[in-house]
């Protein structure tokens, strides 16, 4: 309605307001209103304003492993430029669908446009936009392959992961939902992913060799890419529940669903991992179709999520994003991302402006008096 309203004289908008008033009834007058009013300011409240810049923050993160991921196992082009791929691990990528480079560059030039628009829109209201470029200090990977300009300026480290695959189990519970049950431990899907470190991408070009050594790699990013996507895809909703302004909501909720669709994407990737124990270091990947795994917690043909309790046990079970808890969501994030090791080798400086970001996004109110940003 506002792209409408854009440009009428006050005449016209009173008009209008009261014709819609007639047809939709009052909550379209309120909900026009409440519009107006964002029109009116012309600018962010505090809240709304640091909700984008730390969704920003993180799609500047995401963009950065991403990028990582498509110098070596996506397509190098306009889109996404820098490096010139491997392609044995390509091809251990491809194990796992044979479109699985398609869709890194397309994950990666999503993540580039995320921050990009929302630095962009906090910039067109007056708000400062997220920045994390002193930060751009870290090695990568060094295999034949690499962007080499890039190598010792990346933001994050794909080689030393802990990866979280309870979300896996998560997603078919019937009975559990992270919202009401905080304290319920969903099952890893990949046991061994979450108790040790472990590189998605080739660190060097001995890490292409032995051939299980290089598909566990393959792998663990085959794992890795839903794991970050699934918290993509509960940190919108979770943030749009305090959004004032009906643009920010508008953006949250455009934005999340693709993450959703990232999600679902590599879920269904993940469900192809080859089973095998990687010969260097023991990592498990295990048969999930097979005992002690199998059935509807682990069979890996199941990608759409199981409807569980919302809200109340008192009312049907739903088939939803969890979690969507809107408490404390932004700090989560930092926690769930510094905790998979994304970060490591970055200084305390950078987890300080992290944490800055995450408490003032989770300071936001709906509808909040915080002032202009
Ligand atoms: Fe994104």
């Amino acid at each position: 309605m506002r792209h409408i309203m854009r440009g009428l004289n006050s005449n016209r908008r009173w008009f209008m307001k009261k014709a819609l008033a007639a047809v939709g009834g009052a909550t379209a007058t309120a909900s026009l209103l409440a519009a107006d009013d964002d029109n009116r300011n012309g600018k962010l409240n505090k809240g709304d304003a640091a909700m984008l810049r730390f969704a920003a923050a993180a799609e500047i993160l995401e963009s950065d492993f991403w990028i990582q991921y498509n110098e070596l196992g996506g397509i190098q082009d306009s889109e996404v430029p820098g490096g010139a791929g491997i392609a044995a691990y390509i091809a251990a990528l491809q194990k796992l669908d044979g479109d699985f480079p398609q869709y890194i560059h397309d994950n990666t030039d999503d993540e580039i446009t995320h921050f990009t628009f929302l630095n962009a829109y906090l910039m067109s209201k007056g708000a400062a936009p997220a920045n994390l470029d002193a930060f751009r200090t870290l090695q990568g990977s060094t295999a034949t392959g690499v962007n080499t300009a890039r190598i010792g300026r990346r933001l994050t480290n794909l080689t030393q992961l802990t990866v979280d695959t309870s979300w896996w189990t998560r997603y078919r519970s019937s009975a559990n939902n992270p919202d009401l049950d905080p304290g319920f431990v969903f099952p890893q899907a990949v046991p061994g992913l979450f108790s040790g470190q472990f590189t998605a991408i080739p660190r060097t070009d001995a890490d292409l060799g032995p051939p299980d050594h290089l598909q566990a790699i393959a792998n663990t990013a085959g794992f890795h890419m839903p794991t970050i996507e699934q918290g993509g895809n509960s940190l919108y909703p979770s943030m749009a529940q305090r959004a004032s302004s009906v643009e920010v909501l508008r953006i949250l909720i455009s934005i999340g669903p693709t993450e959703t669709m990232h999600f679902q994407t590599w879920s269904d990737k993940a469900g192809n991992a080859p089973p095998l124990t990687d010969p260097t270091n023991g990592l498990v990947f295990p048969d999930l179709n097979s005992p002690p795994f199998g059935g509807e917690t682990y069979q890996t043909n199941l990608i759409m999520p199981e409807p569980c309790p919302f809200l109340s046990r008192n009312l049907p079970v739903c088939s939803i994003i969890r979690p969507t808890e809107t408490k404390g969501v932004a700090m989560g994030v930092v926690k769930f991302l510094t905790a998979m090791g994304l970060f490591i080798g970055q200084p305390p400086a950078f987890f300080e402006l992290l944490k800055d970001l995450a408490a003032e996004a989770d300071a936001a109110k709906r509808n909040g008096d915080g002032g202009d940003d």
